[in-house]
């Protein structure tokens, strides 16, 4: 008979089996970023701390109050919402605040391992889930509400995730996210700590996959024609594109793009969609 020790070793030895084919599995943009965000999560664990204290949720680069931004569906409350790419989960903890019932999947066992200390810590808890926001674990129709800010939106495929995004949501359900606004993206340098200029550096037509070298990590970026279409083949109606518009004098401290750049082209953009009823 094993003893509960051997037990344990053997659950290990399983769970570990699992993990390394799981990780053959994946795709490789997954795996890549897999690494990057391991290594990156400890630069974001102040972040995270931040987001837990606040309650007036901000948005992006730019801590754009909710206010102006509406990233949330009007009554959260009894809502079952997933956050896809959720890192420290602030956004998910932000909703589970205002009643909603709430699951953030993320790539990053490290940077779940903060949201995991800080729900302890803030005695708040809702499920999180190791995994790849592009084949998510649960039955279709399972949320009334899917949201990214600069999660698997920017980070795993838009061919893959957007039409399983599609999946989880109820008709009539909602998705909105928050990246990179395409312009920027065609400005912004490769090197490390440098901002964009008003010079386009790569060309609009065919962008997708963005390989960045200094760092070996993946991006997905798409033309507005080209996230359109995709977002409406996947069963979605566009409500809006919001592109940001700091107006304050918001301080950002990430190197790629200047607030006086941000303040004459967009930098983010909010697209904020419907799955159709039929
Ligand atoms: C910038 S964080 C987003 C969280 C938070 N809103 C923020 O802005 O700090 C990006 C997160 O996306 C996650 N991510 C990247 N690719 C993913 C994928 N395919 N599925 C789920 N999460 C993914 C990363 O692990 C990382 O934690």
């Amino acid at each position: 008979m094993p003893t509960q020790d051997t037990k344990l070793l053997l659950r290990m030895a399983q769970h570990s089996h699992l993990e390394a084919i799981n990780m053959t599995d994946l795709p490789e943009h997954v795996r890549r970023n897999r690494a990057h965000w391991d290594q990156l999560a400890v630069q974001f664990v102040s972040a995270g701390e931040h987001g837990w204290t606040v309650d007036e949720p901000n948005w992006g680069i730019w801590g754009v109050p909710e206010s102006e931004v509406h990233m949330f569906p009007e009554d959260p409350l009894g809502k079952d919402v997933i956050e896809l790419g959720c890192g420290t989960a602030y956004v998910s903890c932000w909703l589970a605040r205002r009643g909603a019932r709430v699951v953030g999947i993320d790539n990053s066992e490290q940077q779940l391992a903060t949201a995991r200390r800080l729900q302890r810590e803030h005695n708040l808890g809702f499920p999180l889930i190791h995994g790849n926001a592009e084949s998510v674990p649960y039955p279709d129709a399972s949320f009334d509400f899917a949201v990214s800010e600069y999660g698997a939106c920017l980070w795993a495929d838009p061919y893959r995730w957007v039409p399983e995004a599609a999946r989880l949501l109820r008709p009539g359900g909602r998705l909105h996210f928050l990246v990179n606004a395409f312009l920027l993206t065609l400005c912004v340098p490769a090197e490390d700590d440098s901002a964009a200029s008003d010079r386009l550096l790569r060309p609009a037509f065919g962008m997708h996959r963005v390989h960045w070298p200094t760092d070996d990590s993946v991006e997905f970026h798409l033309s507005h024609g080209d996230w359109i279409r995709l977002l409406r083949q996947s069963g979605f109606e566009i409500e809006d594109l919001l592109e940001i518009w700091p107006k304050e004098d918001p301080q950002t401290t990430y190197p790629f793009v200047t607030l006086e750049w941000a303040r004459r082209w967009p930098s983010e953009e909010v697209w904020k969609c419907r799955k159709r009823q039929r």
